[in-house]
């Protein structure tokens, strides 16, 4: 994923540098190398306890001096090597790399590859750090265990010395997710949700469920809230396009029922993804909290007897069921509270041809009528998307870019700090490459085998 979700336009910035992480890596090289001169064979002492306790027992079948294992991860175990291998020492995995984490970073367990190696639950990040450890077992360390470890981390990461109450090693349950429900709004406003489920060891699971809103009169949103169980990609809400009569938006799906997008063979589930033909975007989120509200005095309109359609994609890379779960909470006032009435922007060219094998640009103009204030912008495309940038086009014929996406599957919403007025006879543009790979000519369509060009946002 390239953009932080809901991020501002100003957001768009690279991640830290590769420089930045081994100036990092080697400034805490330093004090690891300073308490070397300590005792190595510590047998007592919060380190100690985790060598014996954690890594001998656990994780030296694998990293000790000469064993593949070892040599592929560059990571010794065994407890003449261990403290001086973990601490303070630049990863090897490529993601922890890109994020700033060394393998310990004392003080910081959120910032350590170790901890996130032996969290079974996935952690706040999205991001995947490789297998889990100790790899190729059906369990992980104990909640106790993987909560020694984090504790010792947040004391500083000490070669020697008690740092951790040896109490929590009590806990002998296997990890369990630390995850909090998210609480129904407080003020006036409703919850809608996937309820849990589970994803299946080392599997993915993609799918949807269709919940009615059950309101009787129209709402207006001023806030939407989400939270996800931690392993999900993504968390997408849609509406249905009304205008849209002809088969398949002439139905809805099932109500409350699990859609999944792919059968227990790995094929996809056509029937389940149809509905997808009439989604119009309402909100999505990339991260497991998310929080956006509208500006003071505006509300999006959400009709009367709405519905939405949400989307989770879970990833699972533990031997063990990971459970999944969303929640969303939509907040409301009354219209006498609303100055300004947003809706969403849903401008598509459904009318492109792909030629086979090749690379093919698409600039698509949607002129305004009238005065339009966008809020944010986000897009549609399928899987030979390369890139989908949105440019605003002014009547006299000057540009700017003001949305890029280069991950059709995880597409950021840019939210405009300043919002993007547009003028009758301004534009909104769309230029985006595909690469048709494949030997047949692809237009668009609602398959995921065929391709979609939709840019959707919030405005008014
Ligand atoms: C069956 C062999 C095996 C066992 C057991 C095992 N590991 Fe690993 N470990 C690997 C391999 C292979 C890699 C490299 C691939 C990866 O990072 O996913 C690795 C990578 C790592 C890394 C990442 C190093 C880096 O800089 O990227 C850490 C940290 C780690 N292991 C810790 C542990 C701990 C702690 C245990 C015990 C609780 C353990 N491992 C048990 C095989 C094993």
């Amino acid at each position: 994923m390239s953009f932080t979700y809901m991020s501002s336009a100003r957001a768009w910035m690279p991640r830290v540098s590769l420089l930045a992480v081994i100036a990092f890596a080697a400034a805490c090289g330093g004090d690891g190398a300073a308490e070397s001169t300590t005792n190595t064979a510590a047998t007592d002492g919060t380190f100690a306890r985790i060598q014996r306790d954690i890594l001998d027992k656990s994780c030296v079948s694998c990293h000790r001096a000469g064993d593949a294992n070892a040599r592929q991860s560059q990571l010794v175990l065994t407890g003449d090597s261990a403290y001086a291998q973990l601490v303070g020492v630049a990863s090897l995995q490529q993601f922890a790399r890109a994020d700033g984490f060394p393998r310990v970073k004392p003080s910081r367990a959120d910032s350590s590859l170790l901890y996130h190696k032996l969290s079974w639950v996935p952690g706040h990040h999205s991001r995947d750090y490789g297998q889990l450890m100790p790899m190729g077992t059906t369990k992980g360390v104990t909640a106790g265990q993987l909560e020694y470890v984090r504790r010792w981390i947040e004391a500083g990461a000490p070669r020697v010395g008690h740092v951790v109450d040896t109490a929590v090693l009590a806990d002998v349950r296997l990890q369990s997710s630390s995850f909090t429900p998210l609480a129904a709004p407080t003020a006036a406003g409703l919850q809608l949700k996937v309820d849990s489920f589970a994803v299946s060891p080392g599997s993915e699971r993609e799918l949807f469920v269709y919940r009615r809103v059950g309101n009787a009169a129209d709402l207006y949103v001023t806030r939407i809230q989400s939270r996800m169980r931690p392993g999900s990609h993504h968390l997408l809400m849609y509406t249905f396009d009304e205008s849209r009569t002809a088969f398949p938006c002439n139905q809805r799906p099932a109500a409350n029922t699990v859609r999944d997008i792919r059968n227990a063979d790995g094929s996809l589930n056509i029937a389940n993804m149809l509905p997808m033909a009439c989604h119009v975007f309402f909100a999505g989120a990339m991260t497991q909290d998310f929080d956006y509200r509208f500006p003071p005095g505006v509300a999006l309109r959400l009709p009367a007897n709405a519905s939405l359609d949400f989307n989770v994609h879970y990833v699972n890379r533990a031997p063990i069921d990971l459970p999944g779960e969303a929640f969303a909470n939509l907040y409301t006032a009354d219209r006498a509270q609303v100055q300004t009435v947003a809706r969403t922007l849903n401008l598509a060219n459904t009318n492109f041809s792909l030629p086979p094998k090749q690379r093919t640009t698409i600039r698509t103009v949607f002129p305004m009528a009238v005065r339009t204030t966008v809020l944010g912008l986000t897009s549609h495309m399928h899987a030979l998307g390369e890139r989908y940038e949105i440019r605003l086009r002014r009547a006299d014929g000057t540009e700017t870019s003001v949305y890029v996406n280069t991950d059709w599957e995880h597409p950021g919403f840019t939210n405009f700090e300043t919002p993007l007025v547009l003028q009758p006879g301004d534009a909104l543009v769309s230029v985006v490459t595909w690469n048709n790979v494949t030997d047949r000519t692809i237009g668009f369509g609602l398959l995921s085998s065929d391709e979609m060009n939709i840019i959707f946002g919030y405005a008014y």
